[in-house]
């Protein structure tokens, strides 16, 4: 932060070109550079001030995805930045340490310009005294998963508003590198893991099939470690994982087929090298921080939403115009997704949620932390227990929607205000 406390990025989005294959140009878009953005990071309690210029040839917005501020700074469709000039959104910080992140929000280019390369981390830290690996570059690193489709020429290729999903990519790039390698030099990383991708579901787990840590969800910390073979992430989800090595060996994170369709295919994503010296580094630790379930009060508001095809929520497309849910400052309440057709995902703006059930069935153990995106499988209901914020503002609504980002341009969307 600087003298008056007040922590300052900048954010440019610019179009330019980038080697992504040997020997090939892609036209990309980033922020600050020519593909993707720079990893933010603040803390709680931290002012941010941002400055965000659009130097792109069309009007975009950026959205602060997992952040919890007033609907004005939000970055949905409703702050839009006109090419050449500059948004300043400001807000403080109160929220856990997690991994969050920022993208474009234009209604009905989103999936454009994320595809094009629009999208970036935001890390947000909190005091605690765990013993975790937290020294970002060395064994704590960020994944964003994206996959494309690249033409001859090396441009991007497909249409992401085409199809029942739009891009399904059969390149799956890590932080923009294709093929990608890391020397990791500690006994344990931690990976801060985001799905940025269009629409693909990925079902992490490395070619040894070891076991490893899920240690946070979107919303933060869990309450205790939760140990896995494989975890599964939807577009706009997050997790962080810690991962042991053993001097000298090398393994590989994979996604694997898991016969939905939206995450099919099994590819490699990143192949990982430990020197043959490790640092030490201390156990996983066997508490987290202490997580109070959001429980919603007996009598709590029930709202249903029903994704329908790939462009409604409860038989209605997006309307800007259109105030679809009021919700009072604060409130806990029973939100339930229901989807009768393919895969979709459910994600709320400015609020923390927990799953409360699945199909049915409890979610697994590594996702029942706080959340703010879910799956949200073929012909089944999900519950969620949502906790409101309380920025009040009933002229600015906050967006829900599907992150399959087709869904979302196409009307797969709705609006909330909270007063
Ligand atoms: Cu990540 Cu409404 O978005
Ligand atoms: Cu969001
Ligand atoms: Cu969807």
């Amino acid at each position: 932060p600087g003298k008056d406390g007040v922590r300052r990025f900048e954010l440019s989005m610019q179009a330019g070109r980038t080697q992504i294959l040997a020997g090939k140009q892609t036209p990309t878009w980033g922020f600050n550079g020519t593909f993707l953005g720079p990893t933010l990071r603040a803390g709680r309690g931290d002012k941010v001030q941002m400055a965000v210029r659009n130097q792109l040839p069309e009007v975009s917005t950026v959205h602060w995805h997992g952040m919890r501020l007033p609907a004005r700074m939000d970055g949905g469709p409703h702050q839009p930045i006109e090419p050449g000039t500059v948004w300043t959104p400001h807000w403080t910080i109160d929220q856990p340490a997690a991994t969050s992140w920022y993208h474009p929000h234009p209604h009905g280019t989103t999936a454009q310009h994320v595809y094009r390369g629009l999208a970036g981390m935001f890390i947000l830290d909190d005091d605690h005294d765990l013993d975790l690996p937290a020294d970002y570059g060395v064994n704590d690193f960020p994944l964003i998963l994206q996959d494309k489709k690249f033409a001859a020429d090396g441009s991007f290729d497909g249409d992401p508003l085409k199809g029942t999903f739009g891009i399904l990519g059969d390149h799956i790039l890590v932080n923009g590198t294709y093929n990608p390698h890391l020397t990791v030099t500690t006994e344990r990383v931690r990976f801060r893991v985001l799905n940025g991708s269009n629409a693909r579901m990925y079902n992490l787990a490395f070619a040894d099939k070891r076991r490893f840590h899920v240690i946070a969800n979107d919303g933060g910390l869990l309450s205790t470690p939760v140990e896995v073979e494989t975890f599964s992430l939807t577009p706009g989800e997050r997790a962080e994982i810690i991962v042991a090595f053993a001097p000298g060996e090398q393994v590989v994170l994979r996604t694997t087929d898991n016969g939905v369709d939206i995450g099919k295919g099994d590819f490699d994503l990143l192949k990982l090298i430990a020197a043959d010296d490790l640092k030490p580094a201390p156990d996983v630790p066997a508490r987290l921080v202490p997580l109070a379930p959001i429980s919603a009060p007996a009598g709590a508001k029930v709202r249903r939403f029903r994704l329908s095809g790939h462009d409604a929520i409860n038989g209605k497309e997006m309307d800007m115009a259109r105030i679809d849910e009021v919700v009072p400052a604060g409130a806990i309440e029973i939100w339930e997704i229901e989807n009768n057709v393919y895969s979709h995902n459910f994600h709320i703006h400015e609020v923390a949620f927990q799953v409360l059930e699945t199909g049915g069935s409890a979610p697994p153990a590594y996702a029942t932390g706080y959340k703010d995106t879910v799956y949200v499988p073929s012909k089944s209901v999900v519950r969620l227990a949502v906790q409101f914020g309380g920025f009040t503002d009933p002229a600015s609504p906050y967006m829900y929607h599907c992150h399959i980002l087709r869904h979302e341009d196409s009307g797969m969307m709705g609006q909330f205000v909270i007063v």
